[in-house]
């Protein structure tokens, strides 16, 4: 497979393989090269010693399955920075130039969803044009990775508490995705007037003792049939007495219960302890 953007693109199985990687990885390298090398030495396993030590030597990008524009490279997620955003960083992350484009690092750290990803996260389907409806919005860190990848889509970013408020309203000023709402998540009917259509996926980090109602409420009210669920659950905000994996249950149970499939779950350690991104459809 070719890849436009970055020349040569080799088979998966001269190098490591990931569940959430594309079955190719793009080396920016010149490809005449590569098939003059080949049929110079072809038949010999030399070749694969060379391409070995190419991985090594040039800067390698892989493209994420399923999720659109984002790229590993060097074992880290990153989004594309829009042209508005250049040099603009929002929590420090790293800056990385490749092919002309300016890509942001997606600390697994700093953001649970970058922590599912790289824990192997493999049944979520993120698209430039959806539609998201973020739960949890906090001062923007997911949200502008989020906003990043929506190229062509809309990000709804509730958020109840007025001074995260302000740094998202920061974030937000400076992309043309971004809709931060300033509401309680658990009264969905209160954005109901700026959320005219329901959308492809919602997203959320809340830390309450009732993260599961309220996901389950606004999923009632915002997700389309055929749309997704994210749910990051964490175990301690719910019960402190309950060890996490039975709270994990404890969830999916409930979920279930109100009509939810569970496609994947999938614990954030080490990145995020006691925490669990839970992905669920309607049907
Ligand atoms: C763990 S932080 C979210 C971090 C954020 N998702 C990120 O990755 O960048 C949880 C956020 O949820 C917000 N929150 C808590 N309860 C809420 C509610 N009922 N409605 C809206 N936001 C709420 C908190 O104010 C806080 O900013």
């Amino acid at each position: 497979m070719l890849d436009n953007d970055t020349g040569v693109t080799l088979n998966k199985s001269f190098l490591g393989y990931h569940p959430m990687v594309n079955s190719g990885v793009s080396m920016r390298v010149n490809p005449l090269g590569v098939s003059y090398f080949f049929a110079v030495i072809k038949d010999s396993v030399l070749p694969l010693c060379f391409i070995s030590v190419l991985e090594y030597t040039v800067p390698i990008m892989k493209r994420i399955r399923n999720i659109d524009g984002l790229i590993i490279q060097d074992g880290r997620l990153y989004t594309e920075n829009p042209v508005s955003c250049r040099g603009l960083r929002i929590y420090n992350e790293r800056l990385l130039d490749l092919d002309g484009k300016e890509y942001r690092s997606w600390n697994p750290y700093r953001s649970k969803l970058a922590a599912a990803l790289l824990k192997g996260l493999q049944n979520l389907k993120i698209s430039k044009n959806d539609h998201v409806l973020y739960l949890g919005a906090s001062t923007g860190t997911t949200v502008s990775h989020l906003s990043d990848i929506l190229t062509n889509g809309v990000l709804y970013a509730v958020e109840n508490s007025p001074v995260a408020m302000k740094d998202l309203i920061n974030v937000a000023s400076h992309r043309d995705n971004i809709i931060p709402i300033l509401a309680d998540a658990n009264h969905p009917e209160r954005y109901n007037a700026i959320i005219a259509h329901r959308v492809d996926m919602i997203y959320q980090d809340v830390s309450q003792r009732n993260q599961t109602d309220i996901f389950i409420q606004n999923i009632r009210w915002y997700l389309r049939d055929d749309g997704q669920g994210v749910l990051m659950v964490k175990a301690r905000s719910i019960d402190v007495s309950l060890k996490p994996k039975q709270i994990y249950e404890n969830v999916k149970q409930e979920l279930g219960k109100n009509g939810l499939k569970i496609k994947e779950m999938t614990d954030l350690s080490p990145y995020e302890r006691d925490h669990a991104a839970v992905v669920v459809s309607k049907q």
